[in-house]
């Protein structure tokens, strides 16, 4: 399907403020990849869809988890912000035939993974400045993500761990894996230099 139809579709089921977002994140996403000379087109599709399944009822929530047999502590309370990647990206693959990058990359989008490859990460930050108003915290991953990509991933993760802290919520496992990878990383590099 052309990007122009799957655009349509998008604002149809979408909120004005959700599809505002959807296409700031699309556009980021397509600039972040001509930097780092990845596919533009693929990342402003997945820029696109990454919050597909935002607003969708707990019907619908209840109708994906089930036909895909996924689990079922995604409908409690505190995965309420979370599982949207997981119901998007397959929602991606069954209406827009995403190929794995995308599903990854929407999958991925609001606890991230350590297995996260480029545009993954891309989708990431896209997502947290492709705002209207930018919380001051991530003004600074406007320029850093260009600058390098590890490290405005990690500096978002660890003001992330910092707002949960204040609320007494430690990160999610695979957050933390991934903090621990890029934490590790930059570590070795420092050591190298
Ligand atoms: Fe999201
Ligand atoms: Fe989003």
């Amino acid at each position: 399907m052309e990007i122009k139809k799957i655009k349509k579709e998008i604002k149809k089921n979408l909120s004005p403020f959700r599809y505002n977002h959807s296409i700031r994140v699309a556009k980021i996403a397509k600039k972040l990849a001509k930097h780092y000379k990845l596919d533009q087109n693929k990342a402003y599709l997945t820029g696109l869809l990454h919050d597909i399944a935002k607003e969708l009822s707990e019907e619908e929530n209840a109708y994906w988890i089930k036909k895909y047999n996924l689990p079922k502590k995604l409908l409690e309370e505190k995965y309420k912000n979370i599982k949207h990647a997981d119901i998007g990206a397959i929602i991606a693959k069954e209406k827009y035939h995403s190929d794995n990058d995308i599903y990854n990359a929407i999958k991925y989008h609001t606890i991230g993974n350590k297995e996260m490859n480029m545009l993954a990460k891309i989708i990431y930050i896209a997502d947290k400045i492709g705002r209207t108003k930018i919380p001051e915290e991530l003004k600074p991953v406007k320029k850093l993500a260009y600058q390098d990509i590890n490290k405005a991933l990690l500096y978002c993760i660890e003001k992330q761990e910092l707002k949960l802290q204040e609320k007494g919520i430690k990160l999610h496992q695979d957050t933390k894996e991934l903090k621990d990878l890029l934490r590790n990383n930059k570590r070795n590099q420092e050591d190298f230099f």
